[in-house]
């Protein structure tokens, strides 16, 4: 039996895993690749820190030089994240004939293009299952199950702090701060957190999705991006009451030969699977031409979930050296479009004094070219003020923002506007409901 060794860059959540993978089901990777596989080094920046797993001494080293030099490590695996030195690094190490394997999204959705053509270039293999929603098997499912799939749709929950952010909120009414705290406790979270609330590590992941299913680079400065960091229990409880769930939703549409994509706080059916997906899980929903819908669920983020994509990866490469996996081309010229005249549903909702109220005012304002007020609910919350809640059919950016600023001016008395994004996921017929009809 021969030997494979590997060099793991970093030792954190994700080094941990798959460390602990490696240890673990070393008889089972073994027998599948044939060789024996030795972790040789592992590089750290902080040699004197504790660490969950007793490693051999020597192990552990500061200076990436020292694995690059040893060549008899044929694989390397980047788990440090961020883009310094990280980007050298791999680029190094491709150049230098080394397979890549990486969970870092960030860094394959700027440089994913360049590093993959290095690694052609250096006949070699660049994988990052790991990069898109943790151990959920998604990226070498597209680039080699659905390889001829022609998909018009991806969307999902992509990123596993926020979700358990607003799960926390929404199942136990737990603060927004408590729950990012526990998320970062359980390794979820990015060093920097700011990339998951708000919505910049879901967007990454998104536009790695998009060059996979529609074959083209997306311009990340057309991408709409909001995160949850605005998203209080009251919008989450009005979201409740005409029965919705928030989730931040990352969604790329194929029309014709345009895509939009977005990443925002959404109000999904609580009927609908991705309502019910809770905790740091993550869930994917891939609508092809000829397969139909499409849904992958599991863990998106943590030690073991993630380690598991990434020894994935690296069994993927030692059973197949020869051969990279190629990426789709589209055929036709697909390009980005902004948000801005995309069609969407929206929630609006604001607080009113009730004397001002006169609902056929209210949806006149709202109606224009093709939106409509599909619900509607006005719910008293004191003797003189109502807040009102509505759900607004097809309107696009633009349409919305000179509805909203007649509603202020025909409403002196309309306060804390609130507009969020909804996805039914499905052409419904206009059927309007006014929820409280009975009261007015
Ligand atoms: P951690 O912060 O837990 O670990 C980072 C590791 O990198 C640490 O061991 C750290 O060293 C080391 N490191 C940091 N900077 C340097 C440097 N300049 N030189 C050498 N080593 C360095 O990160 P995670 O394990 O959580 O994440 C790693 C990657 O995986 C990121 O790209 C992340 O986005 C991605 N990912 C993470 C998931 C998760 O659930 N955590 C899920 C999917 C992807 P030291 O230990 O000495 O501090
Ligand atoms: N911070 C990321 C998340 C890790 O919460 O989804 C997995 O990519």
């Amino acid at each position: 039996m021969g030997k494979t060794r590997i060099a793991l860059l970093g030792f954190g959540t994700v080094g941990t895993g798959v460390w602990n993978i490696l240890s673990t089901s070393k008889g089972e990777i073994e027998a599948n690749i044939g060789e024996e596989i030795e972790i040789a080094k592992i590089l750290v920046k902080n040699i004197g820190k504790r660490r969950r797993v007793e490693v051999p001494p020597g192990i552990l080293t500061t200076d990436f030089e020292e694995i690059l030099k040893d060549t008899s490590i044929k694989v390397i695996v980047e788990v440090i994240g961020g883009m310094e030195p990280t980007l050298d690094y791999i680029k190094m190490a491709l150049e230098s004939g080394r397979h890549v394997v990486t969970a870092n999204k960030l860094l394959i959705s700027k440089f994913g293009s360049e590093i993959l053509r290095l690694a052609a270039e250096n006949s070699v293999n660049l994988r990052y299952e790991a990069s898109v929603c943790g151990g959920i098997p998604l990226i070498n499912v597209i680039k080699e199950s659905l390889s001829v799939e022609r998909i018009n749709e991806v969307a999902g929950i992509l990123n596993g702090t926020t979700n358990y952010i607003l799960s926390k909120m929404t199942d136990e009414g737990c603060s927004f701060e408590t729950a990012l705290a526990e998320a970062q406790a359980k390794g979820f979270a990015e060093a920097d957190p700011t990339s998951d609330v708000e919505g910049f590590d879901a967007l990454y992941k998104l536009r790695i999705l998009s060059k996979l299913v529609f074959g083209v680079e997306t311009n990340e400065d057309l991408i709409f991006r909001e995160g949850i960091t605005n998203i209080t229990k009251d919008d989450i409880s009005h979201a409740k009451e005409l029965g919705y769930k928030i989730k931040l939703l990352a969604a790329a549409k194929r029309s014709m030969d345009k895509i939009v994509l977005r990443v925002a706080p959404t109000l999904v059916p609580e009927k609908h699977f991705l309502a019910g997906v809770g905790d740091c899980f993550n869930a994917v929903f891939l609508k092809g031409a000829a397969v139909g819908e499409l849904i992958f669920y599991g863990k998106g983020a943590g030690e073991l979930p993630t380690g598991s994509a990434v020894v994935s990866d690296i069994v993927g490469i030692l059973r197949n050296k020869s051969t990279g996996q190629k990426d789709r081309k589209s055929t036709v010229d697909i390009s980005c479009q902004t948000t801005e005249w995309s069609k969407s549903k929206y929630f609006v909702r604001f607080s009113m004094n009730n004397k001002t109220y006169d609902i056929q005012k209210l949806i006149s304002v709202f109606e224009s070219g093709n939106s409509r007020v599909s619900k509607m609910l006005k719910v008293e919350e004191a003797a003189k003020t109502s807040n009102v809640l509505l759900i607004i059919s097809e309107a696009d950016t633009l349409e919305l923002r000179k509805a909203l600023a007649k509603l202020e001016a025909t409403f002196e008395s309309v306060k804390g506007l609130r507009v969020l994004r909804v996805e039914d996921f499905e052409a419904e017929e206009f059927n309007p409901q006014i929820l409280d009809a009975g009261n007015l």
